[in-house]
């Protein structure tokens, strides 16, 4: 792997990608519809910004993803980039499907035109939809009922058909909740839990608390997306889904009551939901020996670990807490 294109570079996840990807000296470019004069990057704020070839335009945008894959020598794409919050893609499903399936199929046509060595594609533990049995395995189907699973369901048949049908080597991920510093999507359980907890206020709640989550620290997850793209040479590994978590289930109450005493902070939380948010799956974690067997990955940071790094790193970056209302 010489050169990478991530899409989404500036986003949470990408941004952690780009940094694993230039510790071991391998070039990072990111495509994202954010320019790199808006404020605040997870690429800025994790200090790599310079280091990051950016281009700012749509991934919709076919003739701007053949000159960025031509002009930067891509070897490997990472396509990251979607419209990842489940309220925003229920308010407007046209526009996060064509975001998140045409988006997808444009990034395949151009690699697979380019003669791209490597595609690896964020779909998501979503993409199943709900299920009895836990853990979820990557042989359960696929049965999304909301459309940010559905979006990610479609986006992840389409991506893997891509390795039987054109011999374009692809691999999806369907990661869990991944979590860390720099996540800058407050609507999310870790990013508001922890602000909550720096600054003194209750965390709010969506759920009851009750719901089951599996949470993946965000550099175990950049060494995930590593290990399978170098495994992409495989017949085990094309055309496969891998499954990435962080190998334990907690309750969302669970969670909060360790960020809180992480924190040292006495708050309790706000609980403003009964049962799941709508739209959200109730109970989901996920088994990733496939990915430890064929790949070779296992997570490092445990849970007490990885929030006590997402406290530290909230902590030092009041500039992107929420406001506290007095
Ligand atoms: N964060 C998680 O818990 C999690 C878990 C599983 C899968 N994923 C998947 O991982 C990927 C990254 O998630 P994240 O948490 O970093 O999200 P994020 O919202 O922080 O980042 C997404 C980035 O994509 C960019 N983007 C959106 N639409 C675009 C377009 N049309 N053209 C160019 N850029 C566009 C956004 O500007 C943003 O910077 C997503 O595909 C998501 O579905 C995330």
């Amino acid at each position: 792997m010489k050169a990478a294109l991530v899409t989404g570079g500036r986003g949470f996840v990408g941004a952690w990608l780009c940094r694993a990807l230039l510790e071991r000296g391998i070039a990072a470019v990111s495509l994202d519809r954010r320019t790199p004069r808006e404020r605040p990057s997870t690429l800025d704020l994790i200090g790599i910004e310079g280091e990051v070839a950016e281009e700012a335009g749509s991934l919709l945008d076919r003739g701007l993803l053949d000159q960025v894959l031509a002009e930067h020598d891509v070897d490997t794409v990472f396509h990251l980039a979607a419209e990842t919050i489940v309220g925003t893609v229920r308010d407007d499903p046209a526009a996060a499907f064509d975001t998140n399936v045409r988006g997808t199929w444009t990034v395949l046509e151009a690699a697979r035109a380019r003669g791209v060595e490597r595609v690896v594609f964020a779909s998501s533990d979503k993409a199943y939809g709900a299920h009895d049995e836990l853990p979820y395995r990557e042989d359960f189907a696929l049965r999304p009922t909301a459309p940010y699973e559905a979006s990610k369901a479609a986006a992840d048949l389409i991506a893997r058909s891509y390795w039987p049908s054109y011999g374009l080597p692809v691999a999806v991920t369907r990661f869990a909740n991944i979590y860390g510093g720099g996540d800058l999507n407050f609507s999310r359980l870790v990013p508001e839990a922890s602000c909550a907890a720096i600054d003194g206020r209750a965390p709010v709640l969506r759920s009851d608390g009750s719901p089951i989550r599996d949470l993946l620290y965000v550099e175990d997850a950049a060494a995930a997306y590593l290990a399978i793209a170098d495994s992409l040479g495989r017949d085990d590994v094309r055309g496969e889904a891998f499954n990435a978590g962080g190998e334990r289930p907690y309750s969302v109450l669970e969670i909060v009551a360790a960020i809180t005493r992480i924190a040292g902070t006495g708050v309790e939380p706000d609980v403003r939901g009964s049962g799941s948010p709508d739209g959200e799956i109730d109970r989901q974690y996920v088994d990733a020996s496939k990915l430890r067997e064929r790949c070779g990955w296992e997570p490092a940071v445990g849970l007490e670990e990885g929030l006590g790094r997402a406290l530290d790193w909230y902590s030092a970056h009041p500039e992107v807490r929420p406001p506290v209302s007095l």
